[in-house]
């Protein structure tokens, strides 16, 4: 009985040990992929649209402190960001600019500025 629920207990283990890597590689994939529209909430939808590649804190990390492949830029050095322009970075949100997708069907122009201002500049005075 005892090496019965053992080899189960193993199965199950490797079974679960499949299932978190390929999602892991799932995941991995096309970072723009699914993203959803602006739905009125600025902190929600730099978590559910934006997190994905710049990090919940804006700094270009995931959770655990590890870099993210598709970061692009660290809001949270103050020191490179006070050298960019609102406008420019309303700009990039909208149009997008190589791996960094276009924002103009998801939210609108206004929507953008407020982003920006409340949530992406506050990254830096943050830290
Ligand atoms: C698929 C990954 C991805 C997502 C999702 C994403 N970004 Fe980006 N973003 C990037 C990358 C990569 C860059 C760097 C682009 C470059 O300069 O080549 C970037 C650049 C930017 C910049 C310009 C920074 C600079 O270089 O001055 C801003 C501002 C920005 N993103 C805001 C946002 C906001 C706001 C959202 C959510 C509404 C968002 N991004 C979602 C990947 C992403």
């Amino acid at each position: 009985m005892n090496t019965l629920s053992h080899r189960l207990s193993g199965l199950s283990r490797l079974v679960l040990t499949t299932l978190l890597v390929s999602g892991a590689a799932l995941f991995g994939g096309d970072q723009a992929k699914d993203l959803p529209k602006f739905d009125g909430n600025f902190q929600k939808y730099w978590t559910d649209a934006c997190a994905r590649c710049h990090g919940a804190n804006g700094n270009g990390r995931d959770n655990n402190g590890k870099p993210l492949p598709d970061a692009g830029f660290d809001f949270t050095d103050s020191r490179k960001a006070n050298k960019k322009k609102d406008s420019d970075w309303v700009k990039v949100t909208l149009v997008g600019k190589d791996k960094m997708p276009a924002f103009k069907d998801k939210m609108s122009e206004a929507d953008v500025q407020k982003m920006i201002t409340d949530i992406v500049r506050k990254f830096a005075a943050k830290h």
